[in-house]
């Protein structure tokens, strides 16, 4: 009888319990948990250096990453996980997790539409700005040129998860006519993703702590911030806002393809560059090109940047012949070597500013700055009329474009004295990764992978050598390279890339 009692006292009270913890489960259930179950299966076909693969993969879309959004086609994402390649089944719980940045411009990525290339929004490129990825491409078609589908196709085959964020951007516009989409919207939404994989580690497919960013020119310029700005407080305000998961948002590695980065001091070293080059319509105004050179000088000194093997440190009287040294020769050397003798001598009898004896390349780096050639106009990012991607990217909710640079403020308003207001300074440092690598910043990552085409000419080849050169002097892993006659985003070696990662990571590849 007591026994009987006891029996349905607990049965009634584990009824009880069971009540309580579903109403409770009911009430605060996570609006950022992984939907694991609501995928599809597709498949695709993905040309490796290693033949072709047949991937089948679940594909989850259109996931929302913060639990108050501002405009959720922005801000969510798509997962891509591998579960068969070819006719072997694949297990990706443990997976390295490519996390794919589209951002191109500055500008938005929609990742309601079911776009191929995952910046689907991007559309025709605002007055001011050249068509993303139409860059000059020097004496030969562009090789591997892919904005990053490719690469992702890749990382998908090599057996890794693949996450695909939108993020708000520069153009995005309220039916009000406000902007929500300014500095530094692209970084914080890029961190909720960030922090909505890590949330749920278990949960999702793939290894939450590697985690490794990959984008190309203002989305290169993004993944560095990424890389270098590993969980900052100096974003928190802007990430509870949205409801970003309260989780860190450091990644375990960082590749950037042409990064248009450093955007306030960018004016000064593309003058550096390109100062004497002319554009189509001639040469830009001498004196403002003089005026951003003296301020480049005085920054590039202000950096303190060692060269490698002893080479003293990087000022803009030494860095012709350090680019030509560790970067532009041995891009070239690379190149034309690996072509037959044939096809050798055609290019150098239409190059001739290159001499190539005992199998090494050399010339002047200002013949290879002609052979490139000026695209932009003076001021290259902060322009007077404020039609560049960069103005556009520092407006706020009233205000289309703003200057960023005391140069060209002063120039715009005629007083000499002006200076950037301290707003718009906080919203430069918070997009821009030099400020986090100059902070030291605890959780910046360990390891680099840095792309350029050498006759990318939307950025001073200083800017990306820079970004190396200051990661390997706090003795990160960084490996650089430039792809010869490459113009922006050019990538020759999306294979090699995909191998780093398994490198870096450990994991070996399927
Ligand atoms: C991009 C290109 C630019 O020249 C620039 O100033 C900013 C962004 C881009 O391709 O993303």
């Amino acid at each position: 009888m007591r026994t009987k009692l006891i029996k349905s006292l607990s049965l009634t009270l584990t009824a009880l319990f069971a009540f309580t913890a579903k109403s409770i489960s009911a009430s605060t259930a996570d609006p950022l948990l992984f939907p694991r179950d609501q995928f599809t299966i597709e498949t695709k076909v993905v040309r490796t250096a290693n033949g072709e693969k047949k991937v089948k993969y679940r594909s989850y879309k259109h996931i929302p990453y913060v639990a108050k959004p501002v405009d959720k086609d922005y801000q969510s994402l798509n997962i891509s996980v591998p579960v068969k390649i070819d006719d072997k089944d694949l297990d990706a719980t443990h997976a390295p997790i490519l996390f794919e940045i589209g951002v191109g411009g500055y500008m938005s990525v929609n990742n309601a539409q079911n776009s191929s290339r995952p910046n689907g929004g991007m559309g025709t490129p605002p007055a001011g700005m050249p068509a993303m990825g139409m860059p000059p491409m020097g004496n030969r078609p562009p090789q591997g040129m892919n904005f990053g589908n490719s690469r992702a196709d890749i990382a998908l085959a090599a057996g890794y998860v693949v996450v695909s964020p939108g993020c708000r951007g520069r153009d995005n516009k309220a039916a009000d006519g406000s902007y929500y989409g300014k500095a530094p919207a692209a970084i914080v939404d890029l961190k909720a993703a960030v922090r909505y994989i890590r949330h749920n580690k278990g949960i999702l497919p793939g290894n939450t702590d590697q985690i490794v960013s990959v984008g190309c020119s203002a989305g290169g310029a993004i993944s560095a911030l990424l890389g270098a700005s590993g969980n900052s407080p100096l974003y928190d305000s802007y990430l509870k806002e949205i409801g970003a998961a309260d989780d860190r948002d450091d990644i375990f590695g960082c590749a950037c393809f042409s990064p248009i980065t450093d955007l306030e001091h960018a004016d000064g070293a593309y003058e550096w560059m390109y100062g004497d080059s002319p554009t189509r319509s001639g040469l830009v105004n001498q004196d403002q090109s003089n005026q951003l050179k003296a301020i480049y000088a005085d920054y590039q000194k202000s950096l303190n940047l060692q060269g490698k093997y002893g080479y003293g440190i990087l000022t803009v009287n030494n860095y012709q012949n350090y680019l030509l040294l560790y970067y532009l020769i041995p891009s070239a050397n690379k190149y034309l070597s690996g072509l037959n003798v044939d096809r050798r001598n055609e290019y150098l009898a239409k190059n001739k500013w290159i001499t190539w004896e005992n199998n090494n390349a050399s010339f002047s780096f200002t013949d290879y700055v002609t052979h490139v050639g000026r695209m932009k106009g003076l001021p290259a990012f902060d322009d007077f009329n404020m039609q560049a991607a960069e103005p556009i990217e520092f407006g706020d909710k009233t205000t289309n474009a703003r200057h960023f640079t005391d140069f060209s403020l002063q120039q715009s308003t005629g007083d000499k004295t002006t200076t950037v207001a301290s707003d718009v300074k906080k919203l430069v440092n918070l997009m821009n990764a030099f400020y986090f690598i100059g902070l030291k910043n605890n959780g910046c990552t360990n390891n680099w992978w840095l792309r350029n085409g050498a006759s990318d000419n939307h950025t001073s080849q200083t800017v990306m050598i820079n970004l190396a050169t200051s990661l390997e002097n706090q003795n990160k892993k960084v490996n650089t390279w430039l792809f010869w006659d490459g113009g922006h985003c050019a990538d020759d070696d999306p294979d090699g890339f995909v191998d780093w990662i398994g490198e870096i990571t450990g994991y070996a590849k399927k």
